[in-house]
Order: C-alpha cells, then structure tokens, then sequence
C-alpha cells in the first residue's frame, strides 16, 4: 500500500476510537484489551527471585545510588501554571483533538500503571535483595507517573479508578525472558518518545497545548534509568542474548514497533498539533530506540529497509481494515476480521524474516539519557 492510500485511510481512522464521553467510558476503554492497548503483566517470581546480578555489581550499585538519590521526588507537583494553563487551553481543543488527547492520556497511564503493578507484585513476592531494591523504586516512580497523568484527567472528570483497573484488568502471564525483552523495549521506547516530544515543543513552544508536556524531560530520565535496570539484569545473564533468544529479541522489537506505529497512526491530529507528523515522529523514535538498544541487544531491526516501511504502512491499513469489520459486524464482518487476522500474521512474517543488523555488545553497558 502507497503512502496516499494510508493517508486517505486516516481520514477514517476514527473508527479505531471509541469515543470517550464520561468516567465511565474513561475507566471501560483503560479495562478493555485489544491487541493495540496496553496490558498488565504477571511472570514466575520464582525465577524472578533466583536472579544473580552479581557479575554487574559495579554498574548495579552505582545505578541504585542514582535510584536512591530519587532526583525526581518534587518534580511531579502541578504548579499554579499548570493549572492555569489547563483552563486557558483546553476550552480550546476541537472535539476530535479533545478524543484523541484524552486517548493518549488514558493509554499512556494503562501503560505507566501497567509498570507500578507489575513491579510492585515482584517486589512483594522476591527475597532477593538486589530486585526487591529495584522493584520498589521502579514502582514508586511509576506510581507517581500513573498519578500525575491521572490528574490531567480530572480536569476532564474522566479520572481512572486504579484500584479497580488493577482488580479487573485482564494480566498476560510472560516468562522472566519476556518480561525482560518486552520491558526493556517499553521503558526505552517510552524515553524516545516523550524526549522527542519535549524537545519538538522546547523548539516550538507555542504548539505545547498542554502543560503536560512540560514535564516530560525529568519524567522520561525515569524511564531512561528503568530501562538502564533490564540491561543490566540482561547483560548478566548472558544467555538471553544469545542463541534462539535472538530471534525473541527480534520478534519483540518488531512487535513493539509494529503496535506503536499503528497507534500511533490512530491520532494524526494529536501529531499535527505539535507540529510533528505520525511517520517522522514514529522513525526518530525507532531510531533513538535502535541506538539504545545497542547496549544490550545483538541484532538490530533495519529501520530504512524500504520492505520494512511497506510492511508497516501495511500494518495499518489492515489494522483499520479489521476494525471497519469489526463494526460492520454479522457473519460477513466476522469473515473479515479473520482474513485481517491472517494478512497481518503473514505481513509480520515479512518483517520477521527482513535481514537483521547484527551488533556487537559495548564493554560499557551503561548509557546516558543524552537525546
Ligand atoms: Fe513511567
Ligand atoms: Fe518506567
């Protein structure tokens, strides 16, 4: 599929989004899973508990010194700017930018609260001191980012009651392995993302249409340090990154990009208004995310094969193909949505098989947030 053909798709991509309305409509779109929307997660503590860091205690303690020195325990308080920024601006919003606004909030705190939750379940079940450590600040600081979007959305009224998204939320169970290679991503891939729309607004100063933004320099260092942790546990247990596990690796990374690019493309307005475009925005994320990743990860998905960008455009056409079905309904639309099915495993199947970039691992694992 051209490039024409998937911007003409976009003009409908509202179907992708149930409109948000109420708090109840709010709390039912953060509870519902779809392939797209962020899960919870729970694994083996077990395993999780027999973990040995020991061969990256040098980096291990100097990371928990930065944990501990907690640099960000004022940085999430609403200041009277921020308050009054909300009220100037948000009147402003046209109803759709308002859906797409509010759909960014709602999947951004699933996804902030997917963390605390999973972190602190570790951290209850583990004796192992250097994880029990580890989980407990990594869950602290991603109860304080579930929190501080929360509020943004009551100034909606459309606050998410967490207790009861954590009571009725589906959880996926993923091996320790998984939980590594798909974390790792997530934290990582959640720095290239708010760093690059913090330094789009920095530049642009009058397209920041929420104070939001303005916070997210110091908040993304939270993530950057969250995804340093899964590095270090990966670069000590040596075997996950090697063998067939490179081929998992692979498949998270192509998964992970593969979701965020047809998202991402559910909220063009969203991009528009700070200026950035859904497919630059999405390949300087890949891109920082690449670069990243090379403290840890063997291989390397190639961002500029031109198959690998088809195969994503592709992706999203059929993503909003499955959904027109989905609504059309009745036998012909379950049909459909089977078909779609079938399109997207054979088109990720490309992408899976497309050359990989093979990387060397650095002597230094640790990186700095310089983006
Ligand atoms: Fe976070
Ligand atoms: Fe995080």
């Amino acid at each position: 599929m051209n490039t024409q053909t998937a911007s003409a798709d976009i003009d409908h991509v509202a179907l992708l989004m149930d409109n948000v309305e109420s708090a109840e409509d709010a709390n039912a779109k953060a509870v519902k899973s779809t392939v797209l929307s962020p899960r919870f997660y729970t694994t083996d503590f077990k395993a999780m508990d027999a973990l040995d860091v020991s061969s990256v205690r040098t980096e291990w303690d100097v990371m928990m010194k930065e944990y501990e020195g907690d640099n960000n325990h004022d940085h999430f308080q609403r200041d009277a700017a921020f308050v009054e920024e909300v009220r100037t601006l948000m009147p402003q919003l046209s109803p759709a930018m308002r859906q797409e606004f509010l759909d960014f909030l709602i999947s951004s705190l699933t996804s902030e609260f997917s963390g605390c939750i999973l972190y602190n379940e570790i951290r209850k079940n583990v004796s192992n001191p250097d994880i029990k450590q580890l989980m407990t600040y990594m869950a602290r600081d991603e109860s304080r980012h579930a929190g501080f979007i929360n509020q943004s959305l009551k100034d909606f009224n459309l606050g998410i009651d967490l207790g009861s998204l954590k009571r009725t939320k589906a959880y996926t169970y993923f091996k320790p392995k998984y939980i590594f290679y798909a974390t790792y991503l997530s934290e990582k891939i959640g720095y290239a993302r708010y760093i690059t729309i913090f330094r789009q607004l920095e530049r642009n100063p009058d397209k920041r249409f929420h104070p939001i933004f303005r916070w997210f320099e110091r908040w993304c260092n939270d993530e950057f340090r969250h995804g340093e942790s899964f590095a270090l546990i990966m670069r000590s247990q040596p075997e996950l990154l090697k063998g067939v596990n490179k081929l998992w690796i692979r498949f998270f990374i192509l998964a992970v990009y593969a979701t965020m690019y047809v998202r991402d493309h559910t909220r063009p307005l969203l991009h528009e208004a700070m200026g950035l475009e859904s497919t630059t925005y999405d390949y300087e994320v890949f891109r920082i995310t690449n670069d990243i990743c090379r403290q840890v990860f063997p291989v390397e998905v190639d961002i500029d094969n031109p198959v690998f960008r088809q195969c994503m455009e592709r992706m999203l056409a059929i993503s909003l193909a499955a959904d027109r079905a989905r609504k059309r309904g009745g036998l012909v639309g379950k049909l459909q949505v089977g078909l779609c099915g079938a399109k997207a495993a054979l088109t990720f199947g490309r992408l899976f098989l497309l050359p990989v970039i093979k990387r060397e691992l650095p002597k230094d694992i640790r990186m700095q947030p310089v983006w």
